[in-house]
């Protein structure tokens, strides 16, 4: 399902000051349900087209447990109603909102806000 000319924000932790919307990509280069990576500067995000649920997420395309960059690939679902992502290694499993760590000790990520805007997914940072 593609959503154009719809504004669509997801606000991550408190306290998020966004500075700046990064036009990332068109929103077909995202496949249905899935995720792809983006580059911002030196990061890498993960971003998910979560058309099941009519959403998108973004987060650190780094998984925490060991360190690879990888979560772009892992699989969403919901937990609790819930948007979750797990690493498509270990099967560590993160919220999608608010990025704690949810069947492990293992640190939480960063989320970011994702907006569509004119066809084009645009990703919220603090600089
Ligand atoms: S590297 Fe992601 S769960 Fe192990």
């Amino acid at each position: 399902m593609e959503q154009h000319n719809e504004i669509k924000v997801f606000e991550p932790t408190a306290d998020t000051d966004i500075k700046v919307w990064f036009k990332a990509a068109p929103v077909h280069a995202f496949p249905e349900n899935g995720g792809a990576c983006v580059k911002y500067k030196d990061l890498q995000i993960a971003v998910f087209n979560f058309s099941r649920r009519g959403e998108w997420y973004a987060c650190q395309n780094l998984c925490p447990h060991k360190m690879q960059m990888v979560l772009s690939r892992g699989m969403i679902g919901s937990l609790d109603g819930k948007p979750k992502v797990a690493c498509p290694f270990h099967k560590k499993t993160f919220s999608l909102t608010t990025g704690e760590c949810l069947n492990a000790e293992e640190c939480s990520i960063s989320v970011f806000p994702v907006r569509i805007e004119d066809g084009f997914v645009h990703i919220g940072f603090t600089q």
